[in-house]
C-alpha cells in the first residue's frame, strides 16, 4: 500500500481545515440567522456553543483521525473493533456524499453570480423584487443551473485529484489569503459608507428578547455546520497529521478563524445593506436578492460585487473539497483504490446524485414529497439528521467508548506543554466532552427531527430532564456492553 500522504506543515493543516470550516455557512447563512435572531445576543449564545460544544468535539474528531491515520470508517474500526461503530463511520461518508451534492448546487449559484457581477447585471436591479425575480429566472433555467453546478464540481474534483499536499494544502494556501483580503476590503468599504452605523448597531446591539430555546438550538446547530463537525471531515484531515502536531492549539486557531470570518462577513454585509436602505431581514435570499441591489446602487458596486461573489465561491470551494476528500479517503484506505480513480469515480457519482437537487429549482420544482423538493429532502436528512447524530456519537465514542483517559494520553502528544500541571483544564475538557457536548447535541438532534419544536412550549423543562436521563442511561449501557 502506498505511504499515507501528510500535510507539509501545521500551518498548512490549519489553513486547509479552516478552509473546510469557512464556507457558505459563514458568509451566506451566519449573517442572516444572526440578523433574524437578535444580532449580538445571538452571536453571544453562538460563541458559547462554539466554546463548550464545538471546540471539544473538534478536538475529538481531529484526534481520532491523527491517532488512527485512517478515514472515519477505518478510524472507528481501529479504535473499537466493533461493527456498530464502524457503521457510524460509514454514516459520515454517506453524509459527506449527500452534503456535497447539494452544497455544490448553492455554490453553483455563487459561481454563476460571479459572472452576473462581471456582466454588470446588478446595476440593472433597482429593487429587491427585481433582484429576486432575476434570481428566480436564473435558477429556474436548467441550463444555467446545471452549467455552473458542473463548473464548480470540476474545480472541486481537480483540487482533490492533486492530492493532500499538492492539491488541498496548496489550494488552501492560495485561496484562504485571497478570501481574507477580499473580506477586509469589503468590510472597510461597508464601514466607510454613509449610514453604515445603523448596520453596526443592528449587529452589535443585543436584542435579548429574541433569545429563546429555539434560537439557542439554531446557534448550536449552526456551530456544528460551520465548524464542519459531525461527519468526519476534520477526522479525515486529522488523519494526514503527524504525532507532533499540537491539536488543541490547531483547533483553537480553526475555531477562531471561522468565527472571525463569520463576524467580518456580518459586518461587511449589514453595513452595506443599511447604508443603502435595504431590508436586513432578507433571510436566505439576503445575499442573492438584497445584496445584489446594494451592489447595484453603491459607488464602485461593480468591483465590490465581483469581489464578493469571488469570495463566496472560493469559500464554498475549500469546503466542498473537504467533503469530497472524506469520500475519497474512504475508498483509498478501505478499498485500496488510487486517489485518482476514487476522485473520478466518486466525484462523478456525487455529481450525478446532485443533479436532481440542481433541478429542484426548475424542472423538478413540482416534484415534492410533503412539500419538500429533492433538494429540501437531502438537505434535511444530511444537515438535520446525519450531522447531529454523527456529532453525538463521535463525542460519546471518544469520551466513553474509546475512553477519555486513553484519548487524553494520545492528545498529549504534541501538546505536552498545554496539559502539564493544569488539572483544572483537563477536568474542564473532560466534563465538556463527556457530559455537556453529548447532552446538548442530543437536544439539537431531537429538535432537528422536530420532536422538540412543539414540545418545548408545552412541557419545557420536564422534557429536557427526561432527555437527559435517557442520554445518560444510553451511554452507560453502551459502555458496559463494550467492556465485555
Ligand atoms: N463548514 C462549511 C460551511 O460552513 C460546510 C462544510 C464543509 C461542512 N464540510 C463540512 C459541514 C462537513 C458539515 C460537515 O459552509
Amino acid at each position: 500500500m502506498a505511504k499515507r500522504e501528510h500535510w507539509g506543515s501545521k500551518f498548512g493543516f490549519v489553513l486547509a481545515a479552516s478552509g473546510s470550516a469557512i464556507g457558505l455557512g459563514n458568509i451566506w447563512k451566519f449573517p442572516y440567522i444572526a440578523g433574524e435572531n437578535g444580532g449580538a445576543a445571538f452571536i453571544f449564545v453562538y460563541l458559547i456553543c462554539i466554546a463548550i460544544v464545538g471546540l471539544p468535539v473538534m478536538i475529538a474528531e481531529i484526534l481520532m483521525g491523527r491517532t488512527t491515520q485512517r478515514n472515519p470508517v477505518g478510524a472507528f474500526r481501529k479504535l473499537s473493533g466493533s461493527k456498530f461503530w464502524t457503521a457510524i463511520g460509514g454514516l459520515g461518508i454517506l453524509a459527506g456524499f449527500i452534503i456535497l451534492s447539494f452544497y455544490a448546487v448553492i455554490a453553483g449559484w455563487s459561481t454563476g453570480y460571479m459572472i452576473e457581477a462581471l456582466r454588470g447585471t446588478f446595476s440593472t436591479l433597482g429593487t429587491a423584487e427585481q433582484a429576486s425575480s432575476h434570481f428566480n429566472s436564473l435558477v429556474g433555467d436548467p441550463t444555467w443551473m446545471i452549467g455552473f453546478y458542473t463548473i464548480f464540481f470540476v474545480f472541486t474534483m481537480a483540487v482533490v485529484y492533486l492530492g493532500v499536499k499538492d492539491g488541498i494544502e496548496k489550494g488552501s494556501k492560495i485561496m484562504m489569503p485571497i478570501l481574507f483580503v477580499i473580506l477586509i476590503i469589503l468590510m472597510i468599504k461597508g464601514i466607510s459608507l454613509k449610514g453604515s452605523g445603523e448596520g453596526l448597531v443592528f449587529l452589535w446591539k443585543p436584542d435579548w428578547s429574541k433569545i429563546n430555546g429555539q434560537s439557542v438550538l439554531i446557534a448550536l446547530g449552526h456551530a456544528f455546520f460551520t465548524l464542519s463537525l459531525g461527519m468526519g471531515a476534520l477526522m479525515t484531515y486529522g488523519s494526514y497529521l503527524n504525532k507532533k502536531t499540537n491539536i488543541p492549539t490547531a483547533a483553537l486557531q480553526i475555531v477562531f478563524l471561522d468565527t472571525l470570518i463569520a463576524i467580518m462577513a456580518g459586518v461587511a454585509i449589514f453595513t452595506a445593506v443599511f447604508a443603502t436602505g435595504q431590508d436586513p431581514a432578507g433571510g436566505p435570499g439576503l445575499i442573492f436578492n438584497t445584496l445584489t441591489v446594494v451592489f447595484g446602487s453603491m459607488t464602485g458596486g461593480y468591483i465590490f460585487g465581483v469581489l464578493f461573489f469571488v469570495l463566496l465561491t472560493v469559500a464554498a470551494l475549500t469546503s466542498a473539497i473537504s467533503l469530497l476528500e472524506v469520500v475519497v479517503a474512504y475508498f483509498v484506505d478501505e478499498k485500496g483504490w488510487s486517489r485518482h480513480r476514487a476522485v473520478l469515480v466518486l466525484g462523478l457519482l456525487v455529481f450525478i446524485f446532485g443533479i436532481p437537487s440542481a433541478l429542484s429549482f426548475n424542472l423538478l420544482a413540482e416534484v415534492t414529497y410533503n412539500d419538500m423538493t429533492f433538494f429540501d429532502i437531502v438537505d434535511f436528512i444530511a444537515s438535520n439528521v446525519l450531522l447531529p447524530f454523527g456529532g453525538l456519537l463521535i463525542s460519546i465514542f471518544v469520551a466513553w467508548i474509546w475512553g477519555f483517559d486513553k484519548a487524553l494520553i494520545k492528545l498529549k502528544d504534541g501538546a505536552e506543554n498545554i496539559f502539564r500541571d493544569r488539572p483544572l483544564l483537563i477536568s474542564t475538557f473532560k466534563v465538556f466532552l463527556k457530559y455537556i457536548a453529548p447532552v446538548m447535541i442530543f437536544i439539537v438532534f431531537l429538535n432537528s427531527i422536530s420532536l422538540l419544536e412543539s414540545a418545548i412550549e408545552q412541557v419545557k423543562n420536564y422534557w429536557i430532564i427526561l432527555v437527559l436521563v435517557i442520554v445518560i442511561l444510553g451511554i452507560i449501557l453502551s459502555r458496559n456492553r463494550m467492556k465485555k
